[in-house]
Order: C-alpha cells, then structure tokens, then sequence
C-alpha cells in the first residue's frame, strides 16, 4: 500500500466509522459498528498491520494519523454507548411507569338481600323500644311448637297437611317463631321484651304469596299490667317507624290459640294513605297476629298468671317486603335472580 493511499483509507475510516457509529440505534449495532470500523478485517486495521513496510518517516506520520482516527473511533464508541444505554434505561422506565394520578379500581361491593334488610329493620325498631333478640332452634319438639302454645292435640295444625315432620319421633321444623315465645319463658323469669326472627317451615304449596320456606319476627312483652292499649300502642309506633309517621293500626278480632283475645293488625296504607288503592285495596294492608298472651302459655312456662300479663305479635317478613318494595311475587326473593336481589334498601 502506497502511504498516501493509507492515509485515505485513515480518512475515509474516520468519516465512514463515525457515520455508522452515529447510525447505530441499539447496543447490538453498535457493537456490530466497533467490528466493522475497528475490527480485524476493517480497512483502517490493515493499515496498521502494514505500518512496517513503510520508511521510518512515513511510518511516523501514518502512525500517528492512525492512532488520532483510533482515538476518535473510540471515543465516539464509548459516548455512543452511554447515549444508548441512557436511552435504553429511559424506554424501560416508561414501560415499567405506574401513573398514580389513575383512580383506583374499586371492588364491586354486594347488597343484601331485601328480606335481610326488613328483617333487620324490624329488629332495629323494636330493639329502640327496650326489646332483646331471642332465638330458637328450627328444629321443634311438639311441646314448643304446639302443647305449650296452648295447640290441643286435635288441632288442624298438628297434621301432616300443615306441619313438615322429620324422622325422629315429636320432632318436626317449626311452623311459627311462637315456639321462641315459650322458650324465652321457660329460660328467664318477667319482665320479658323480645323479639325472635327466624325461618320458618309449612307443607305449604309454593304460590305468589306462599313459601313452604319462609321467616317471621314475633314479639313478646310480659310484665305486670301490660293491657291490650299498651299492645295497640307498641304496634302503632311500629307502623309508624317502618312504614311512615302517618300511619294508624286497626285491630280486628281473630283467633289463635295462644292468645286471648287475638286479632289480625292492619295498617293504613302508606301508598295511598287510607283511601283505597291497588296495593291495599280497601285502605287497610294486613300485617300481622297478635293478642294477649293466653294463661295458659303463661302457666305452661311457669309464669304467675295472675301477676303478670302479656302480649304477642308475629309478623311474616316475606310479606311485609312485598308491601314495603311493592313487590307482587314472593318467589321472587327466594329465585336468587340477582338483578332483582339488589335493587333494595332500608330504612337506614
Ligand atoms: N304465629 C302466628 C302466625 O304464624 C302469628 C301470631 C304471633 C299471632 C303471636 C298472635 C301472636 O300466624
């Protein structure tokens, strides 16, 4: 090689190499560049290898022009590799970024189920009142659910067409929550203010207003010189905490074994205020049982009927959501559909 050919092929390497340097857009071309301008087979690296064929003036000359272009390849490698690593880091930060001016993502939160709701917001009126919660088992012997409860033996309600037995002798599923009347006597002495939600069972044909599985709240007050006023005034501010502070109750004879006298309670519809419309009727809704406790039930439970008088109450919770949310088919609650499970609210 001529040395002045050599110094073209020095100059040609530093304005060639610096072009693919400056092109290379990632660490691998880069690294692919260095091969090409500074590697064994590139032009400026073969005249290096023929430096020693030239005379000793020459040789200094291209020598030094050599080492400057080597100087500058380099130099320009090691600021391109920096600038791609920067990049490179810049591209992963920016992929890994979390914006945390985003709003979050909220869990789905569930409802309950309108019979929890009315079957709390009862509970919640009458526990205001001074009134405790009582429980009983669903599974009832005869003596509760019947005997106790003042329920003759020849009652329509002991046969198999109301009552669902199970396999063991004088056990059956309860048909009313009464049965936690008898259980909170016998296990505390007066003055008792309860009320007992729960589930109850009737061999029952399934219709609009009918479940063969369904719940009850009843209530209980006994104490000394409880009248049928103090009922009617209980049940009154009952009426008026669920359904509307205008409401008014109407008492109308009926008859259940364990009180004395009993009545079926109404209340003054809350749609139309008494005047007759497609939810009530004839202004009145029918909502529930009560009397004064029998002395009988007082007696059986080991309570001095003469020293102590009382009053019942019991309520279907099934049907006082239907009047409340306006609700035409009680299947509705127990379908599961949760579309319509999870329209409702309470009182609260
Ligand atoms: N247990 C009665 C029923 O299921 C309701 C009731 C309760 C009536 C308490 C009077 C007193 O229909």
């Amino acid at each position: 090689m001529e040395p002045g050919e050599a110094l073209r092929v020095l100059e040609a390497a530093r304005a060639g190499g610096l072009e693919a340097i400056a092109a290379a857009g990632t660490l691998e071309e880069l690294e692919a560049a260095k091969v090409a301008v500074l590697g064994r087979k590139a032009p400026f690296t073969e005249v290096q290898r023929s430096l020693g064929s030239f005379g000793e003036d020459d040789r200094r000359r291209i020598g030094r022009v050599a080492n400057e272009v080597r100087g500058a390849l380099q130099a320009a490698l090691e600021e391109r590799r920096a600038e791609l690593a920067r990049i490179e880091e810049e591209r992963l930060l920016r992929a890994d970024a979390v914006d945390v001016t985003l709003p979050g993502r909220r869990p789905r939160s569930g409802s309950l189920h309108p019979l929890t709701i009315v079957e709390r917001d009862i509970v919640e009126i009458f526990t205001r009142m001074g009134y405790r919660v009582a429980e009983g088992p669903e599974v009832e012997d005869d003596w509760h659910n019947f005997e106790a409860l003042n329920i003759p033996p020849d009652h329509p309600a002991r046969t198999m067409k109301d009552s669902l037995y199970i396999d063991v002798d004088g056990l059956l599923l309860r048909t009313e929550t009464s049965a936690v009347q008898i259980r909170t006597l016998e296990s505390q002495p007066p003055p008792v203010y309860v009320v007992a939600p729960g589930r109850t069972y009737r061999r029952e044909a399934v219709d609009a207003t009918h479940l063969s599985v369904f719940h009850q709240v009843e209530g209980l007050a006994v104490d000394e010189g409880l009248s049928f006023a103090d009922m009617k005034g209980t049940l009154e501010a009952f009426a008026r905490a669920m359904f509307g502070e205008r409401r008014r109750v109407r008492l109308n004879p009926d008859y259940f074994p364990f009180v004395e006298p009993g009545a079926q309670v109404a209340v003054s519809c809350f749609v139309c205020d008494g005047a007759g419309c497609a939810t009530c009727g004839n202004g009145w809704i029918e909502l529930l049982g009560a009397g004064m406790v029998h002395p009988r039930v007082l007696e059986n439970c080991g309570v001095d009927s003469e020293r102590y008088t009382g009053f019942a109450f019991g309520m279907g919770i099934e049907r006082v959501a239907m009047v409340r949310y306006g609700v035409s088919d009680m299947r509705l609650f127990v379908e599961g559909d949760v579309r319509f499970l999870e329209q409702f609210q309470g009182a609260a």
